[in-house]
């Protein structure tokens, strides 16, 4: 009953010759699995009006929806430019501009309130991880990064180990079960087995072609949130495949 997602999120690359891009990955659109490109803001409004099958999402929204707020971008402006999806609380928004679980809390109201969907991304560090803090971790930044009126449509959640983003290590498939497991008790503590079973779960971090179908058959996966292997429809198709098998 929850529909697969697989998200590519280009982080900082692409000018308007990549968009092409898009229309090599029609193919494997249009499935089962639902197919999501998040590019620059700059490509957004042209990947829309080119999107097809795709769903074109953006990778970070300020909490306001206007205003003073010099170099920045609002959930409102995502959503006229066609976007359907915002990142929220990537890893490396975290680390490089100080996202605190609040200000994500805070972003995730304004892209619900301008309709966009929120991904809203968790994950441990490797210190944290060797540490055996794994779960704390997560279950803190899940609790205090979601407000209370998530549902299946409004909210992804994507655990993203910083370990194992843009690195090439990947959790065992054990570790990926025991996270998302997790986290599935957690929302359904919080939320009622009802609406958490509606949430999907996505994971992130070096998924790539030779390793998504064995990272797909982990109960509570969903999805995955890819990064260097959606720049290329060549690298990614193979993903949605696996997730469309
Ligand atoms: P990666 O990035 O697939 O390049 O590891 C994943 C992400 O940061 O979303």
């Amino acid at each position: 009953m929850r529909r697969k997602l697989a998200a590519g999120n280009w982080k900082m690359n692409g000018t308007l010759a990549e968009l092409s891009e898009l229309g090599a990955l029609q193919g494997a659109a249009g499935g089962n699995a639902e197919v999501l490109i998040c590019p620059p803001v700059t490509l957004v409004a042209s990947a829309a009006a080119n999107a097809g099958a795709i769903a074109i999402g953006g990778q970070d929204c300020h909490s306001a929806a206007s205003g003073a707020h010099t170099g920045d971008v609002s959930a409102p402006m995502l959503r006229d430019a066609g976007a359907t999806y915002v990142i929220l609380g990537h890893s490396e928004r975290r680390a490089d501009h100080g996202e605190s679980d609040a200000l994500v809390a805070y972003k995730t109201q304004a892209a619900w309130a301008a309709g966009l969907t929120a991904i809203v991304c968790v994950g441990e560090t490797l210190d944290e991880r060797e540490s055996g803090k794994t779960l704390d971790v997560v279950g803190r930044q899940l609790a205090a990064s979601l407000p209370d009126d998530v549902t299946g449509a409004n909210t992804v959640i994507a655990y993203e180990p910083v370990w194992a983003i843009g690195t090439g290590k990947v959790p065992t498939t054990n570790q990926i079960a025991d996270v998302h497991g997790f986290m599935r008790s957690a929302l359904i503590q919080r939320f009622g087995t009802d609406l958490a079973d509606t949430i999907r779960l996505l994971y992130g971090g070096s998924v790539k072609a030779s390793n998504a179908t064995e990272i797909f058959a982990v109960a509570d996966v969903d999805g995955a949130l890819v990064g260097g292997a959606s720049l290329k429809a060549t690298d990614f198709a193979p993903i949605v495949d696996a997730l469309n098998n």
